[in-house]
């Protein structure tokens, strides 16, 4: 079967080169004999792949000398409390920004722990359509927490909050390496590696190394592993590391690196984002949900003119509730997806449906993702809307 382009939230594409290579050494890995997936993370081969991850890390985004990179596992959400376990232990007092689901899951966790959670900022009133202005945060606050490009609602920070002193932590998942970042402006920087950067396993964090406490001054109870330090003090190998992972995600730094770098990425990814939202913007069948100023040049949600404000209420009523008018509408609305997700993937564009949360489509599209594999999404859209006016 051909290959198709995938628009999965993740796990995502990966560049075609990388599995290629991949696939190229899959047998036999630079002369030992073994797949890289065999073979011990103490080995004289496998030593320099973990370490040339790590220095391409540095490289691409110009990580200063006075941070470390980890790599890490339990995927962003394990980022949640380690966060918190690791940063929220002088005041235990912590300001989030609420931008959607991963925001209020970070926020829940660090409550969980103890931590008292203010919530600065939310844009809960537009279903976190847009991200809040925040102009400077003060307060006692152990760190300000915020989620950089919000994957389910499609929404980006086209700044960066002011948080003088206060360390500032993002979740950066859906968008590292997609852009140019700042990192010394940030306290701790996590990324979740299955949409931008490799296959699932690997969580990459780059953090401050003031911040990083002793093991014992975590909160109580933080298990040796949900300690930076651990991972800080042993180069990432406290314990068996997602080797393949970490393999096939240095080969995507060289691929970005080939690529122009983060500079290069967000040179192709704004191109592939103009081209979907001007599309999006100029149609009269389809409609981008996120406010213009807050877009994500990453994940772009889109609804077709079935979706309205009366069906987006009536579908938060309960079943009973709903009048014929409004049961009929919604019924429309769902046939009129599912079909689009049904026919686009017939047509070899993959994972369309949208989070429920925001319904409609949703069209991921990484840096791995094509200009022309936007441009596919494009014509099929068109196409649809002409056949379903
Ligand atoms: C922005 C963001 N943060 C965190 C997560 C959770 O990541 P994980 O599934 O790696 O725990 C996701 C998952 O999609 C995400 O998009």
């Amino acid at each position: 079967m051909a290959r198709v382009y995938n628009f999965s939230a993740g796990p995502s594409c990966l560049p075609e080169e990388v599995l290629n290579e991949c696939a190229a050494e899959m047998l036999d890995y630079n002369g030992t004999g073994q797949s890289v997936m065999e073979m011990s993370h103490r080995s004289k081969a496998y030593e320099p792949i973990i370490e040339d991850a790590e220095k391409m890390v540095r490289k691409l985004m110009n990580v200063p000398e006075n941070y470390k990179v980890l790599f890490v596992q339990g995927g962003g959400s394990t980022q949640f409390a380690m966060v918190a376990e690791n940063l929220g232990i002088k005041n235990k007092k912590a300001a989030y920004i609420e931008t959607g689901v991963w925001a209020k899951k970070a926020a829940a966790e660090a409550k969980k722990l103890g931590i008292a959670v203010d919530v600065i900022a939310s844009s809960k009133d537009k279903n976190y359509s847009y991200i809040p202005k925040v102009e400077k945060v003060t307060g006692d606050y152990d760190y300000v927490y915020i989620c950089f490009n919000n994957t389910i609602m499609g929404t980006h920070y086209e700044y960066i909050p002011d948080t003088g002193n206060i360390p500032l932590v993002a979740d950066i998942s859906s968008c590292v390496l997609s852009e140019p970042l700042d990192v010394s402006k940030f306290g701790l920087l996590f990324a979740g590696a299955q949409k931008n950067l490799a296959p699932a396993g690997v969580t990459l964090v780059i953090v401050r190394e003031d911040l990083i406490p002793e093991p014992e001054a975590c909160l109580p109870g933080t298990p040796t592993m949900l300690a930076y330090k651990t991972h800080a003090d042993n180069g990432s190998m406290y314990n068996t590391p997602p080797c393949y992972t970490i393999y096939v995600l240095d080969k995507v730094l060289h691929w970005i690196e080939k690529n122009g770098g983060a500079e290069g990425m967000l040179k192709r990814n704004q191109e592939k984002a103009d081209y979907l939202y001007n599309f999006l913007d100029s149609s009269d069948f389809y409609h981008a949900t996120t406010e213009k100023g807050s877009r994500s040049l990453m994940n772009v949600p889109f609804l077709t003119k079935y979706s309205t404000a009366e069906t987006a209420a009536a579908g938060k009523k309960d079943e009973a509730d709903r009048t014929d008018a409004e049961k009929t509408a919604l019924a429309k609305e769902k046939e009129i997806n599912d079909k689009f997700v049904k026919e686009a993937a017939a047509a070899g564009l993959v994972n369309l449906k949208g989070h429920r949360l925001v319904g409609g489509m949703r069209a991921s599209i990484y840096n791995a993702m094509t200009l022309e594999g936007v441009k596919a999404l494009v014509e099929f859209m068109k196409k649809f809307a002409a056949e379903n006016k």
